[in-house]
Formats: C-alpha cells, sequence, structure tokens
C-alpha cells in the first residue's frame, strides 16, 4: 500500500461497515499491545470497540492501570491527556481525533486562573485561605497549577468527597470551570447560595467585592457545559404532568433548578448503574448526552423499563460525536504499521504536579 492508504483522507472515504470489519482485524492484530477507552458519550459504532467504558473517574482508573503500549481514548482531549499523565512514561495515549475537545474545558485558562488567583491574593492570601480544585474536565496545564498550589482534581462523581477534603486544607475553594457542578455539590453539602459566588473571569475582580470574595466559602468559575444547559426545569414538570410516578435523574452539570428538581444527580456512571438497578415498569426521564440516553432506552426496553430524554432537542456533545469509526481506523492501522498519529504528550513539567492533583484525587476517592 502507498503512503495515501494511511492518510486521514483516504479513511474518510470509508462507510461504517467497512471501517468495521477492519477496526476489528486491527484489534486483533494489536492484541494486547492495544486497549481502547470509551467514554459513555461516544456513538454506539465506536463505543462498541471499547475494551473499557466508564465515566471520567473509571477511565482515569483504568487508563492508570492499563499495561498496554497504546492507550486510544475515544473521549475528548483532556482524558488523552489524563490517562498520559496517569500511565507509564513507555505508554502512548492517542486520541483518534484532535479536535474532539471540551467546550467547558476551554473557558478556563492558566492565563485567566492566574489573574484570578493574583486578584483574589490581594483580598486573602490565596495559597493561605483557598484550595483551588478542578473539575477533570480542564486542560492539564489547569490540573499541575492545582498541583503546584495545594490543590486537586474532581470529577462528577467523586465532587462531594473531593470538594470535603479541600475544605480540610483550606477555608475556601476555587472551583473551576463548571460553576454547576460547584455549585450543586457544595449546596448538597450544606452551603448556602449565597456562600457560592460566580467569578466572572472577564472582569477585574471576577466582578466581585472585597467583601463578597471573604464572605465566599466556593468561588465558582464562570463556565458550564452547553450540552447540559439545554435541559430545564419545566422539561421535569411536564414530565411529572404526563408521568406522576416517572422519575428524574441528571448529571450535576445540569443547572442547579433542574438538579433541585431531579430525583438523584449523578456521573454518567452512577445515572447507568441507578437504571439498570430500578424494578422493571420504571420510567425515567434522563438529562444527559443524548448517544448514551439513547443506549439506556435501548437497553432498558428489553428489561421492561421506560427512558425518556428531557430536552425535547438533540442535546449532543459535537466535540465527543468527532471521534467516528473513520478516524478510529485510522489511527490504529497506522499502529500496526509503526506510526504512531495523534498522540497526546504532556510536557514533563506540567505532567508532575499535575499527577500530583490527579493521585490525590485518586486518593480521595478510593
Ligand atoms: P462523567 O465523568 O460523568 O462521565 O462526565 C464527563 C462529562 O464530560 C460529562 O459531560
Ligand atoms: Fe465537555 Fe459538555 Fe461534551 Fe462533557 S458533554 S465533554 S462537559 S462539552
Amino acid at each position: 500500500m502507498g503512503i495515501y492508504e494511511f492518510t486521514i483522507d483516504h479513511f474518510l472515504s470509508l462507510d461504517d461497515a467497512q471501517c468495521e470489519e477492519r477496526i476489528v482485524a486491527a484489534k486483533a492484530k494489536l492484541g494486547k499491545r492495544l486497549v481502547i477507552l470509551g467514554h459513555h458519550y461516544q456513538r454506539e459504532e465506536v463505543f462498541k470497540h471499547a475494551d473499557y467504558s466508564g465515566d471520567s473517574l473509571k477511565l482515569s482508573r483504568q487508563a492508570a492501570q492499563q499495561g498496554a503500549e497504546y492507550i486510544v481514548f475515544c473521549g475528548v482531549h483532556f482524558m488523552a491527556e489524563v490517562a498520559d499523565i496517569l500511565s507509564a512514561p513507555e505508554q502512548k495515549a492517542i486520541l483518534p481525533d484532535l479536535a474532539a475537545g471540551c467546550s467547558m474545558a476551554d473557558m478556563a485558562n492558566l492565563k485567566k486562573v492566574e489573574q484570578a488567583w493574583r486578584e483574589l491574593s490581594a483580598v486573602q492570601a490565596a495559597d493561605e485561605y483557598i484550595t483551588p480544585m478542578t473539575y477533570i474536565n480542564s486542560a492539564a496545564d489547569l490540573k499541575a497549577f492545582c498541583g503546584a498550589h495545594g490543590g486537586i482534581v474532581c470529577t462528577s462523581s467523586n465532587a462531594r468527597r473531593v470538594l470535603e477534603w479541600a475544605f480540610t486544607q483550606r477555608e475556601k475553594v476555587l472551583f473551576f470551570p463548571d460553576q454547576h457542578l460547584g455549585r450543586n455539590t457544595g449546596f448538597a453539602m450544606g452551603i448556602p447560595l449565597e456562600q457560592m459566588v460566580v467569578w466572572d473571569f472577564d472582569k477585574p475582580n471576577g466582578g466581585l467585592s472585597e467583601e463578597q470574595i471573604k464572605n465566599a466559602k466556593i468561588i465558582l468559575w464562570d463556565g458550564f457545559c452547553s450540552v447540559h444547559q439545554q435541559f430545564l426545569p419545566e422539561q421535569i414538570e411536564q414530565f411529572r404532568a404526563t408521568y406522576p410516578n416517572g422519575k428524574a435523574i441528571s448529571h450535576p452539570e445540569c443547572s442547579f433548578e433542574v438538579c433541585q428538581k431531579s430525583d438523584e444527580v449523578g456521573s454518567t456512571e452512577y445515572i447507568i448503574k441507578a437504571i439498570k438497578a430500578s424494578p422493571p415498569g420504571t420510567r425515567w426521564l434522563v438529562g444527559t448526552e443524548i448517544n448514551l440516553v439513547n443506549r439506556l432506552a435501548q437497553e432498558s426496553q428489553v428489561e421492561g423499563k421506560f427512558v425518556h430524554y428531557m430536552a425535547p432537542i438533540v442535546c449532543m456533545c459535537s466535540t465527543m460525536y468527532r471521534i467516528d469509526p473513520a478516524h478510529l481506523l485510522w489511527v490504529l492501522e497506522n499502529l500496526i504499521e509503526g506510526r504512531v498519529v495523534n498522540q497526546i504528550e504532556v510536557l514533563p513539567n506540567v505532567a508532575k504536579p499535575a499527577r500530583l492533583a490527579l493521585e490525590q484525587m485518586l486518593a480521595v476517592s478510593s
């Protein structure tokens, strides 16, 4: 085969059925040298090839435990970075499409966080009073910032335990980038809404007065997930009006109002487990990404349960969707040829403190 046969353009001309057959063959050829990790939001044609699936916490544990030479991450950029940081130096983390980012993660960057830290320090010595805590949906340099300042990383499934740990260290928390996960978790712990202020990263001092900063327990970054913010409390009210015995379950990236109206709130893995554990006949309204909800609806139907989607429109994570069978096949067949394409490598000076913050999270949530 010529070199063109290994370019992405060539693979993009293949249909899903052709890709499917060749992915299965490539996986068999690479054997134990390869492990494929797949987030729950992956489309079915890709998800079915994952050796391990899970939420961000489960997948970061898998990334740390896998001995394979190649970790192909069917997810988004920050997940592949975590895989690189937590795996051994000889292992290679690969993201099939480099354009698979996370728009929420992009709402915080090191320059803005450092600026916030300086401005907060002018009010109260930040390194003495504030624990920086980043959601795993963030770039590696923000995890490194947390590691370097006595802070920590959290995921949607361990946010409460991590936040509790953060308050054992210092009296306040700067939480980025998702204000909703921070607010929902803080409120569940008993922190009143008035003590959780939003830091507008485009305004001097986050748009807050000195008094507001001093009185705050959690300073929430003004970030959000554009997929989860489409779910609204009215959608739950409408569902309840039609199905009074139905149950609503939402991801903690949804707004405070949606989470307050939901019967249960949890990570993608939590949502799956809750629906699986419910008895036949249960009817669920689910507020999270469409690919996962469709899969749950299909699987639940066989078990005599009903799964409804919370929004009347399709809320899809368009960046997760960038990982398609063609890109997956492209990276696998190149690996067979000894070419590593789309490797995600975090610089050692960033990886070291980021690893510290991630390991702290794994220790707290074990
Ligand atoms: P989970 O860790 O719950 O899978 O969430 C990841 C994510 O990006 C949700 O939008
Ligand atoms: Fe990021 Fe939202 Fe997509 Fe999750 S669903 S990866 S938070 S954009």
